[in-house]
Order: structure tokens, then C-alpha cells, then sequence
């Protein structure tokens, strides 16, 4: 008998009720990750390396090729980055159960994909749930079975939690709504935290497609997102795609459109929110949340709980911040002729310093949008939401 964490079980039975739905590309529901069904041990995914202009899905059958798509952010974004782990660690299980010592190969496994990428913390959340259901299981074969149901309740949930942010985040949007009498809600968005980032739905696009779906008038300020655009290459395309009324800016716009009462909300995602409310996103999130502080803007982050670490306090002090390869700062790529290419904008002989991530202190904060509701950046107010994270 396999046993589970207690809300392993609540989230399989929403899955055997049916309830969790995709957003649609070109009219077909797609997620961004799945098992390919007739072969259990291929895991596809949307490659969005060629996004906006090419739908290229990868085929992914061992936990190196898991580890390269994160590294290599054929996947990215925080709630993807863990729905993809839980799946690299299932393909693990696969091919340690045809070699000897499954567990050692577990571990090796487990530190591959941990290694990927240091600042979303639902990479290890994934991966350490995986090898604590997994211990569970006595045979190897119960281990496999054990890792595949874990994979796969990782991205239920995962899809489950964007669409109850949604649904808080709608009541907030409604608010500012009524106050405006019908005219239209500016959001601001920054980077992507649509449902590309994530199974479905999207953390701060959750809201959005809420807020649309009900017919409320709304309009979206996509920060294109130097130096990789996940705005104007992700966000723009999955808000085209659902008929989201949106318009690009460069990121260094956010601060003159606020000062002219042009945005009436943001709501950004995090790739690690402390207990106590600081929040690391997208390089930038920093700057706009000071923006917003200064024009009186509400700044809300939009979050599962598995992207907050119990553990860290202090954010400026203790989140790892991703730094990546200088090209990406120093080059821009796009498509040319029916292809991808990368084009070079800066000197060669310039160097290049690519921070991935900033981190945006509680202080700064309105509040977070999560699946249990709205609270403000702060320990007790998080607390009362997840009580079983109690100190
Ligand atoms: O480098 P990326 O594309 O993985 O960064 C993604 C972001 O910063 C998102 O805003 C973040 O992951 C929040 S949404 C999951």
C-alpha cells in the first residue's frame, strides 16, 4: 500500500474529479509540461526557447535531458522549474530501478537537478519531496510507482494553486475596478509569471485571465524584460493568446507611466518569497516596487506557497541570485528569415555582468496573492495562512 502526505491525497482526488483545466494556443488546451501518453516514460514539454514564434515541444526521457532544459531554460519560471524536477526526479526512478543501488542513483539524480539553476526554491521543494515520498516505498518498482504519482500531484497542484490565486486575485482587481466606474484597470506586469512559468494558469497572470474571463474592462503593461524578454516574448504571446488587451514597454518605462496615473496595479510573480515577506523575482521587480512605493501604486506578488522558503529570514542576506553568461546581457536574439538567431548589440572587448534576480524587501510590498488568499508581506499575516508551517 502506498501511503501519502496528507494533502498528496486531497489533490489526487481533485485530479480524479476532473477539475483542473489548460489555458488554450491556437484553441487547443496545452500545459506546459505533461507525460506523453501512449509512452509513460517520455515527459514533453513546450521548449520556449523558440517562443513567440515557434511552438516546439522536446521530448525529455532521462534526468540529464531534465537538467539541461531547466540549465538551459528550455523551461523556466519558478512553478515549471519545480513541476519539471519532480518530473526528472520520476525519470531518475526509471533508470535506477534497471541498475543497482536505486538510492545512491537517487541522490546523484537529485543533486544533478539541484545544481541547475540556485534561486527558485521550488527546485529543491520538488526534489525533496520526491526523495521523501519515495523513501516510502520498499521495492523498486513501488519507488518508480511512488515518483510518478508525486510528479504528477506536483503539477496538479501546482495548476490547482494558479487558479485559486486567480480567483483571490480577482477580488482585488474587482476592488480597483469599482473605484475606476467601468473605465478600464491597468495592470503592470514585469518578466512572465503566466501560465508558461508554471503548469497553467500563471501566478500573476492568474488574476488577469480571471479579471478578463468575468469581462471586466483590463489592460496589461508587459514590461519586455531585458536581457532574455521572457515579457515581450512569453507574457505578450500567452495574453495574445487568450485576447488579454496588453501593450509591451521598455522595462525603464514603468516609472514615467506610474507618475502619469497610468498603471493602477502591479502584480509580479517570485522565484522565493522569505517567511517574513521579502520576494526575489525577475531582475528589475526591485526598481518598479520603488516605483510604485513613490506614486502610490499597490504592488502585489502573486504565489503558490511552494515558493516560499520556511527557512530564510533575511532575503537580501540569504537568496542565492542567479548570475548568468555575459552573452545574454550582450547580445539580443530574436527570429530572422524563419529562424532563431542572436545578434550582438555590445563591443566584444566590453565585459558583461547578467544578474538574474533582485530582491524586493517586504517594506515594499502590498501584499501577496497566494492560494489561500491575500495577506501582507509580513511572518504573522503569513502564518495565519499556513499555520502548519508554525515555527
Ligand atoms: O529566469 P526565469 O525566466 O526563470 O525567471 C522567471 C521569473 O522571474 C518569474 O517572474 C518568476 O519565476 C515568477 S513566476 C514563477
Amino acid at each position: 500500500m502506498l501511503r501519502f502526505a496528507q494533502h498528496d491525497s486531497a489533490i489526487y482526488a481533485l485530479k480524479a474529479r476532473g477539475q483542473l483545466r489548460s489555458v488554450k494556443v491556437g484553441g487547443k488546451h496545452f500545459r506546459t509540461i505533461w507525460r506523453k501518453p501512449d509512452d509513460e516514460r517520455v515527459v514533453q514539454l513546450i521548449d520556449q526557447r523558440f517562443l513567440p514564434h515557434d511552438f516546439v515541444i522536446e521530448e525529455v526521457g532521462t534526468v540529464e535531458q531534465m537538467a539541461t532544459a531547466i540549465r538551459e531554460m528550455h523551461v523556466r519560471g519558478a512553478g515549471l522549474i519545480g513541476a519539471s524536477a519532480g518530473y526528472g526526479m520520476y525519470l531518475a526512478a526509471l533508470e535506477a530501478a534497471r541498475r543497482d543501488s536505486f538510492d545512491e542513483q537517487m541522490t546523484g539524480a537529485a543533486a544533478q537537478l539541484r545544481a541547475t539553476r540556485p534561486t527558485a526554491v521550488n527546485l529543491s521543494w520538488a526534489i525533496e519531496r520526491q526523495l521523501q515520498n519515495i523513501a516510502a516505498g520498499k521495492t523498486a518498482d513501488e519507488k518508480v510507482a511512488m515518483a510518478l504519482r508525486t510528479a504528477d500531484l506536483i503539477a496538479d497542484e501546482d495548476a490547482e494553486h494558479c487558479r485559486m490565486i486567480g480567483l483571490h486575485g480577482l477580488a482585488l482587481i474587482r476592488q480597483i475596478a469599482k473605484t475606476k466606474r467601468k473605465k478600464t484597470v491597468n495592470v503592470l506586469t514585469h518578466c512572465n509569471a503566466g501560465w508558461l512559468a508554471f503548469v497553467d494558469y500563471g501566478s500573476a497572470t492568474a488574476p488577469i485571465y480571471a479579471a478578463h474571463d468575468s469581462g471586466l474592462p483590463l489592460h496589461v503593461w508587459v514590461t519586455e524584460t531585458r536581457p532574455r524578454n521572457q515579457g515581450s516574448k512569453l507574457t505578450a504571446w500567452e495574453l495574445g493568446q487568450h485576447g488579454v488587451s496588453h501593450t509591451l514597454i521598455a522595462d525603464s518605462a514603468t516609472g514615467h507611466l506610474m507618475q502619469h496615473s497610468e498603471v493602477d496595479l502591479i502584480i509580479v510573480g517570485t522565484d522565493r518569497t522569505t517567511y517574513t515577506g521579502d520576494v526575489a523575482n525577475k531582475i528589475g521587480t526591485y526598481l518598479k516596487a520603488l516605483a510604485a512605493k513613490a506614486n502610490d501604486v499597490p504592488f502585489y506578488v502573486a504565489l503558490p506557497s511552494s515558493s516560499i522558503d520556511w527557512k530564510m529570514r533575511d532575503g537580501l542576506k540569504e537568496i542565492p541570485i542567479e548570475q548568468r553568461g555575459a552573452d545574454e546581457v550582450k547580445n539580443a536574439d530574436g527570429w530572422c528569415d524563419g529562424q532563431q538567431i542572436a545578434v550582438r548589440i555590445a563591443p566584444d572587448q566590453s565585459p558583461a555582468a547578467n544578474y538574474g534576480f533582485d530582491v524586493t524587501p517586504r517594506e515594499l510590498v502590498t501584499g501577496l496573492i497566494t492560494e489561500r488568499g491575500v495577506c501582507e508581506a509580513n511572518e504573522n499575516s503569513i502564518r495565519l495562512l499556513f499555520p502548519e508551517h508554525a515555527p
